[in-house]
């Protein structure tokens, strides 16, 4: 079988110089060139503020792909040379638009393109107002073709930044043009979420407040804030994480059956889920920073040493926060959601803690606990679920053990696309579905609005633990405590 390609068009990145182009975009769109997903005469056209010209951006192109060893480094050269164009965007001002709208008519021109353009930013929040004032006032909302806009995270920082960024938006492109990027939506086993549970009806049957004591969805990472702090110091883990990519991860977990398998009825009961979320209040949130310390015996900085970041910050590196979903199905439900950077590892996985049957005829002894039913599903690494269960230990009438049903993507399937293949090739078929819109955004944002301006105070961890001691409160004042990390 051929692999099906997508319909040609002008790949146009604004911000190309930038981090996210070099080393999320470029490897992933050169991979789609590479399986003969995009062919020629489609071509990608980088734009930014930096005065080079289409040579050195070319240069700059290569020498990340190399880095990134992007499959085989053969063939390489020509590709940039064949597919990568650039245009200088200056102050960014109207006439630096109306440059970069004449260049896309021209390479258009010259490749035969019919006119179906990505716009894609990938750019800071500030520079985003901008950004929409100068494509507008070009005209580039339309074109002959298609034209589809694509927005990074972070979008906003607040209810009223998203708000002010989704009417700006709404100014030139009408919703359906716009695709809001969370790479996690772009995640194989993020979207099999909803096979996994629409597809199977013994593991739906279960889902719901009679059958889950509780769930918990942890993001945790090992690394630091890597280089980015002066972007992560005006963030802190709610705005990176936790607004976006944990509570996606809560919608698709709690969120009833759409109508049907579309972008819009999909969405529609995303939306309804985080409408139905209680806000949090102080006594359901805990904030972290991580101290300087030891991880694998390496010595490494405390997050106020680490350079770009303020001697004296107060942002988050760890989040955790006990959520209920005021809804039929899941009433009396806590939903328990945590993440942090310098954990003791890279780990997310969402574990569904099943009810204790009502009556113990197997815990005979104190010496043996019964545990409850649980459903591990892990997005990364190791990506797959484990269902732990109780058995008997043969031979010992009043001994039980928990046991793991392990299935791993892994040994089905071998590599599994990258998140952002998905996206990119999503935004090219136009189909919106794994792609945040705008009203969900903002009721996300609703959601931790009084959180963020009125934050909670910030415990120390340590580099390497499971984070502040103060978050077992959350679970701890329910019965419950955090699974192991
Ligand atoms: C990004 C955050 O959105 O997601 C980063 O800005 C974080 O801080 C990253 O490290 C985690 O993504 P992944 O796919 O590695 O879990």
């Amino acid at each position: 079988m051929s692999t099906p390609t997508t319909p040609p068009h002008l790949f146009v990145v604004l911000g190309a110089t930038g981090d996210l182009m070099m080393r999320k975009l470029l490897p992933s769109l050169h991979k789609l060139y590479q399986k003969g997903e995009i062919v020629s005469p489609s071509v990608i056209l980088g734009a930014a503020r930096k005065p080079i010209s289409e040579d050195q951006f070319r240069a700059l192109g290569l020498q990340h792909l190399v880095e990134e060893k992007a499959g085989t480094t053969e063939g390489l050269e020509p590709w940039c040379r064949e597919v990568l164009h650039y245009q200088c965007l200056g102050e960014g001002g109207p006439e630096d638009y109306q440059r970069l709208a004449e260049r896309i008519r021209q390479i258009e021109a010259a490749r035969g393109l019919p006119g179906n353009r990505v716009l894609y930013l990938a750019l800071p929040l500030g520079a985003l107002h901008p950004a929409m004032e100068g494509l507008g006032s070009a005209g580039l909302s339309r074109g002959p073709g298609w034209t589809r806009l694509v927005v990074e995270k972070p979008f906003g920082r607040d209810l009223a930044s998203a708000e002010s960024l989704n009417r700006d938006i709404h100014q030139s492109f009408k919703e359906e043009q716009v695709y809001r990027i969370d790479h996690y939506l772009g995640k194989e086993t993020v979207q099999n979420l909803l096979v996994f549970r629409f597809a199977n009806l013994f593991i739906e049957s279960l889902w719901n407040r009679q059958w889950v004591e509780h769930v918990q969805i942890t993001v945790s990472e090992s690394l630091g804030v890597e280089g980015r702090a002066e972007y992560y110091d005006t963030a802190g883990a709610m705005r990176d994480m936790v607004q976006n990519h944990l509570t996606q991860l809560l919608t698709l977990i709690a969120m009833e059956v759409p109508g049907a398998f579309e972008a819009d009825a999909i969405r529609n009961e995303k939306v309804k889920v985080l409408r139905s979320v209680e806000r949090p209040g102080p006594s359901d949130v805990v904030f972290g920073q991580y101290t300087s310390g030891k991880v694998d015996g390496k010595d490494v900085a405390g997050y106020r040493e680490e350079p770009g970041v303020r001697a004296d910050s107060t942002t988050e590196t760890y989040a955790a926060i006990r959520l209920r979903v005021a809804s039929w199905r899941w009433h009396g439900v806590p939903f328990f959601l945590r993440t942090g950077k310098r954990l003791p590892r890279k780990s997310t996985r969402i574990t569904v803690t099943f009810k204790a049957p009502p009556i113990s005829f197997f815990q005979l002894s104190e010496e043996y606990e019964v545990n409850p039913d649980r459903l591990s599903i892990i997005l990364q690494p190791d990506e797959g679920f484990d269902l732990a269960f109780e058995i008997k230990v043969p031979g010992e009438a009043t001994r039980t053990q928990t046991h793991r049903m392990k299935f791993r993507y892994s040994d089905v399937f071998g590599e599994i696309r990258d998140a952002y293949e998905t996206l990119l090739l999503d935004v090219l078929s136009g189909d919106q579905t794994l792609f945040v819109r705008a009203d969900e955004v903002e009721e996300s944002w609703r959601l931790y609005d009084a959180i963020l301006s009125h934050p909670p105070p910030v415990h120390k961890y340590s580099p390497g633990s499971a984070g502040p001691a103060e978050s077992s409160q959350l679970t701890g004042e329910l019965g419950y405590r955090w699974n192991d990390l």
